[in-house]
């Protein structure tokens, strides 16, 4: 779990001595959103002993497209297997330091994994468990299907610190119809109606979300609705906890997924799903996006799709 961010500028980034003086890189108040929008990581916080395990970014490397963050996830995920962990980031100046931790930890966040009143309970452990179960990771696919699950987990929580037991599970459950269809392969781009595949893979998610989930203790009434947003994900709608998983979902498309995506799929199909993910989005939540770390090829797509200036209705997205 992640639970320190260290602060290197520049001109120091070789330097473990903590008797170093560090410059200030953040203000007061820059440290303080930081530490409102990731709870429980120590922001800014001193060097710790050299044999502390801690994974480590280059804040002039951040915005490339050749950064590599297959090799950073994996150094994560092991360090996340062991305990806690700290998160360096290096080559920091003071203009840009807040933005670029503030990035850096929206990548980072599955490793936080916070939790609100309506998931600190015993049964909500069960549900994590039992989602955690389905999940094998040594298959990359898989891997990086719980990895956006517990984004999107976290994004809610961003979004909505007072979101449901049902909204959360909904979350951790809502793509996990791809254990079954593209666990090795991914088959979307070959959907001849890719709006009719996305609702196949809800309806179907539904059902294996209810029955994953039958018996770890949640009110019936709790289980269905777990199902109903599941079943109805790929349609923001007017419900406002479907329409909460909608950006939930979609942003973690873009501040985690976007660019293993163009990787994987090539450009005509990742604009495709760049538009189709941003009509998802409620203004609100999209305004955020001028704050997530996107590769620059995924941010012109963006900057390309015209901005709505309402959701979508769900009438609309049946084209
Ligand atoms: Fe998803």
């Amino acid at each position: 779990m992640l639970k320190r961010l260290i602060l290197v500028a520049g001109s120091s980034s070789s330097s473990d001595d903590p008797s170093v003086r560090r410059t200030p890189l953040l203000s007061p108040s820059g440290k303080a959103e930081l530490s409102r929008e990731f709870p429980g990581v120590e922001i800014d916080a001193p060097c710790p002993p050299g044999d502390e395990p801690r994974a480590s970014v280059d804040a002039r490397a951040w915005r490339s497209s050749a950064l590599d963050l297959w090799a950073l996830d994996t150094h994560l995920h092991a360090l996340d297997a062991r305990g806690l962990f700290g998160l360096r980031i290096e080559g920091l100046e003071p203009e840009g330091a807040a933005r670029t931790a503030y990035e850096v930890l929206t990548r980072c966040q599955r490793f936080i994994r916070r939790r609100n009143l309506a998931s600190a309970s015993a049964v909500f452990a069960r549900v994590l468990g039992r989602h955690r179960g389905l999940y094998d990771l040594d298959r990359p696919l898989v891997r990086a299907d719980y990895d956006h699950a517990i984004d999107v987990w976290q994004w809610m929580l961003r979004l909505d610190a007072r979101a449901s037991a049902a909204a959360q599970a909904a979350a951790l459950f809502h793509d996990v119809e791809r254990l079954v269809s593209e666990a090795d392969v991914r088959i979307e781009h070959r959907a001849p109606d890719y709006q009719a595949f996305k609702d196949e893979h809800a309806r179907r998610g539904a059902a294996l979300a209810r029955s994953a989930l039958a018996d770890v203790g949640l009110p019936p009434e709790v289980l269905d609705r777990v199902g109903v947003l599941v079943s109805a994900h790929e349609r923001p709608g007017d419900d406002a906890e479907l329409a909460l998983l909608n950006d939930a979902d979609a942003l973690s498309f873009f501040s985690l997924n976007s660019g293993g995506f163009l990787d994987y799929y090539g450009p005509e199909h990742t604009r495709a799903k760049v538009a189709y993910t941003l009509r998802r989005l409620r203004p609100a939540a999209r305004a955020l996006l001028p704050r997530i770390r996107c590769r620059p090829e995924v941010e012109a797509m963006i900057l390309g799709e015209p901005r709505r200036t309402v959701a979508p209705a769900p009438a609309e997205t049946q084209a």
